[in-house]
């Protein structure tokens, strides 16, 4: 008999001048990037805190805190791959990734492909199982005005 886990991520991040846009591991060309310690990949955190939640193993802050000056500037992919090492020890694998990031800008649908890539290739999972979706936040609230990205993630796992 499979046990089944859900797991809900959430994140948000700062839209400064002079930072890289990452977004599950793919840098998107716009004039503003992210605030962060880390990489700043909202969507990779997101997806990370979903892994450990499902697996409930605490969150991303428990295992990389942001004090530690060895994940200053780290590519957040880092992080999603040892929650998932976690997870994997604690007998899980990992079933499906459904998310969303909540940008006013840029577009990215243009970017769906190369990031499902990239999440599926951090994880190991199949494309079919990796799922991201896009929201502007229609101009309302600190994300519709452009001041900050939000991405939520939910996540399967599977044990046995
Ligand atoms: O937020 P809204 O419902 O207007 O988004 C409509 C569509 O625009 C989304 O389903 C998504 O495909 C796309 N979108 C995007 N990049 C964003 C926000 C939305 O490609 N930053
Ligand atoms: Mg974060």
């Amino acid at each position: 008999m499979s046990e089944y886990r859900a797991g809900t991520g959430w994140d948000v991040h700062r839209l400064v001048p002079g930072r890289p846009l990452i977004l599950g591991g793919v840098t998107v060309p716009f004039e503003l990037g992210l605030e962060g310690h880390s990489d700043a990949d909202v969507l990779a955190h997101a997806v990370t805190d979903a892994i450990l939640g499902a697996a409930a193993l605490g969150d991303i802050g428990q295992h990389f805190p942001p004090s530690d000056a060895r994940w200053k500037g780290a590519d957040s992919l880092i992080f999603l791959k040892h929650a998932l090492e976690l997870a994997r020890a604690a007998g899980f694998e990992l079933v499906n990734i459904d998310s969303t990031i909540i940008l006013e800008r840029p577009k990215l649908k243009d970017y769906r492909e190369r990031i499902r890539q990239s999440l599926a290739g951090a994880t190991g999972m199949e494309l079919t199982s990796v799922s991201v979706k896009f929201k502007t936040a229609e101009g309302v609230g600190p994300v519709g005005e452009g001041k900050s990205a939000e991405a939520r993630a939910v996540v399967m796992l599977r044990r046995g």
